[in-house]
């Protein structure tokens, strides 16, 4: 009981003091909603015009209070004239005047509502890219930083039975002291480029809640449930009808109520991806959930799945969508990038560098993908100020408060290629340590570097984070960055001196589909399919090797990739092009996956 009650404390959150932000909607999908997704009106606004008077200090009557002009006024906006937009959907790949475009765009949609008493409406954002405020009816609601994690507020008093409308600012400009900082390699999609939902909710609601499977105690389901309010002795039913189990529950004093009980479900697996229906009740509302149960663990350079061991045979994904490009959000996205997975041969994805939309992540549950779910603490984070630490603490949370209950995520992943400092080293300890806190039922790596003598062909690893992650994983590039001669590298010496198992991370080259010629020749699929075959022989060499993640499953637009006719602004190391066309090297590692199903079974 002890461990489910500090459990239940974990999940709290600090949130920044905005007017109306309030803890995330868990299992918001399943709530009373309407769907704000279609065509929105925007504004783009490079000087923030609309925010800012011409002495730069914020307007009480920006755009965000949505004047209407009689003929007599000056007013030199309007949304209901101005062009629209789809929402969800970055702008860069919507409108070609905006591809490159770093800087503000307003958005507007009008929605009508008929209020109900006893009645809380919560509007939520499943993401927006990067700094979003938020306007209902002319009032502020409140503002977020991130691009890719979910935040809510209750509007119930901004609104009124009948016609409403919402505006919303992004910006997506970099800022060296954001989260990630100025330099990835990845396009800086803009918008509101996740779900918008408006959710009814009771006064007193279900706000969050965790189920977990206990294998000690001959196996028993825990967790907690939390009310909205602190209010004690309501009443709370959970029910897991196919085994049988049903218990009702009184809430404490903080509106939380804690619960243990013994069950024998069948485990999740990618074999056996099986989720049982969960339904929670009080006596205002009733959700539904889907959840598995299952264990991950590790044992000394072992990976144990339910106590098994098992090999990851994964691939990276960047959440770009399939054939339009541009930033993917959707069940259809999700599905045709995890199929594509699945056709490799994969039961595990790298979901690089950010957290992905909740609809990827309940597909992989469905589909019996396992998946490393990873903040973009990436490359030169500011690692000494206090406010972007704060910032990727407040990502971390919110990833894992939003997917906590989702079995298929086993990794909580702190960073990407971080450079080594004792600053750095302070900033993800920290890290790694609160992702503990908030979730010790998963693992923690992040993507290390490794380091390389051309000479003697040694690889070694020497981290001073090898303590505080659970599993040892790096992106090597053999052959692609490095120098050499790639049948070399095939004999290389790994030096890695810690008892934990090993995944590469990262991994390959990058080659057009379709261009074709010697196996040395740069950019040709030659060369990407041998590189390949000789990173699977090298790093077959590696004691306690768990797990790979190939980079990258598809082309991906990138502004670092200029090279013309080649790339045109593509990472081309994808092993299926950005038109969907699979590349000889999909190939080499459908027919690798193949024997490490059999090596594993
Ligand atoms: C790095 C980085 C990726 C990047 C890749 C590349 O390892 O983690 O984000 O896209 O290398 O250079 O293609």
């Amino acid at each position: 009981m002890k461990k489910i009650f500090l459990s239940m404390l974990l999940f709290g959150m600090a949130l920044p003091v905005f007017s109306q932000e309030i803890a995330l909607l868990s299992n918001v999908y399943a709530r009373e909603h309407v769907l704000l997704n279609g065509k929105w009106n925007y504004i783009v606004d490079p000087l923030e015009n609309g925010y800012y008077d011409y002495r730069m200090q914020p307007q009480t009557d920006g755009f965000f209070i949505n004047k209407k002009a009689d003929p007599t006024e000056l007013v030199e906006y309007n949304f209901d004239t101005s062009p629209i937009m789809n929402v969800p959907g970055d702008w860069n790949t919507q409108v070609e005047s905006l591809f490159f475009y770093e800087g503000t765009v307003w958005f507007k949609k009008d929605f009508t509502v008929e209020k109900k008493s006893a009645t809380r409406y919560i509007l939520y954002f499943g993401a927006a890219n990067y700094d979003t405020k938020v306007y209902v009816n002319g009032q502020k609601m409140g503002e977020h930083i991130g691009g890719y994690t979910p935040f809510n507020f209750d509007i119930t008093d901004a609104i009124k039975s009948g016609n409403n409308f919402v505006i919303v600012k992004v910006d997506n400009k970099r800022h060296r002291d954001n989260v990630p900082t100025v330099n990835m390699d990845w396009w800086n999609y803009g918008g509101i480029t996740r779900d918008v939902l408006l959710c009814e909710v009771p006064e007193t609601y279900i706000e969050d809640y965790f189920f977990q499977w206990n294998k000690e105690k001959q196996g028993s389901v825990y967790g907690w449930i939390k009310l909205n309010q602190p209010v004690a002795n309501q009443d709370i039913t959970i029910e897991i009808p196919e085994l049988k189990l049903k218990q009702n529950l009184k809430t404490d004093a903080s509106g939380q109520a804690a619960f243990e009980l013994k069950a024998k479900p069948q485990l999740w697996c990618p074999e056996n991806p099986k989720l049982y229906d969960v339904i929670l009740a009080s006596n205002k509302e009733k959700l539904n959930d889907q959840i598995g149960f299952r264990t991950i663990q590790t044992d000394g350079k072992k990976l144990l799945l339910n106590g098994k061991q098992i090999f990851l045979r994964g691939i990276c994904i960047h959440e770009e969508a399939p054939f339009r490009s541009g930033r993917a959000w959707s069940d259809e996205d999700a599905a045709v990038l995890l199929g594509w997975a699945k056709e490799m041969g994969c039961n595990y994805v790298r979901l690089a560098h950010y957290p992905h939309n909740e609809h990827t992540i309940r597909m992989a549950e469905k589909m019996g993908i396992l998946v490393w779910s990873e903040i973009p603490v990436y490359w030169t984070i500011s690692w000494s100020n206090p406010d972007t630490y704060a910032n990727a603490e407040h990502q971390l949370h919110d990833m894992i408060y939003r997917d906590k209950n989702r079995c298929a995520v086993v990794i909580w992943s702190i960073a990407n290629e971080t450079p080594h400092s004792a600053e750095r080293d302070l900033f993800l300890s920290k890290l790694a340590k609160y992702a503990r806190s908030q979730d010790d039922t998963r693992l923690i790596s992040m993507a290390m570097e490794i380091t390389r003598n051309d000479n003697d062909k040694t690889i070694s690893m020497k981290d001073n984070m090898n303590e505080y992650v659970d599993i040892i994983s790096f992106n090597q590039y053999m052959a692609w960055y490095w120098g050499g001669n790639m049948q070399d590298w095939t004999r290389a010496t790994w030096n890695i001196p810690y008892n934990k198992p090993v995944i590469v991370s990262e991994f390959g080259g990058g080659c057009l589909y379709g261009f074709h010629g010697d196996k040395t020749t740069r950019f040709t699929e030659e060369n990407q399919e041998a590189l390949f075959q000789c990173n699977l022989e090298m790093m077959e060499r590696i004691d306690g090797l768990s797990g790979l993640s190939p980079w990258v499953l598809v082309d991906f637009r990138s502004p670092r990739r200029q090279l013309f006719g080649i790339q045109d602004f593509f990472n081309r190391k994808g092993l299926i092009s950005d038109s969907g066309n699979k590349k000889k090297a999909f190939f080499v590692m459908q027919q690798y996956y193949q024997q490490k199903t059999e090596q594993y079974k």
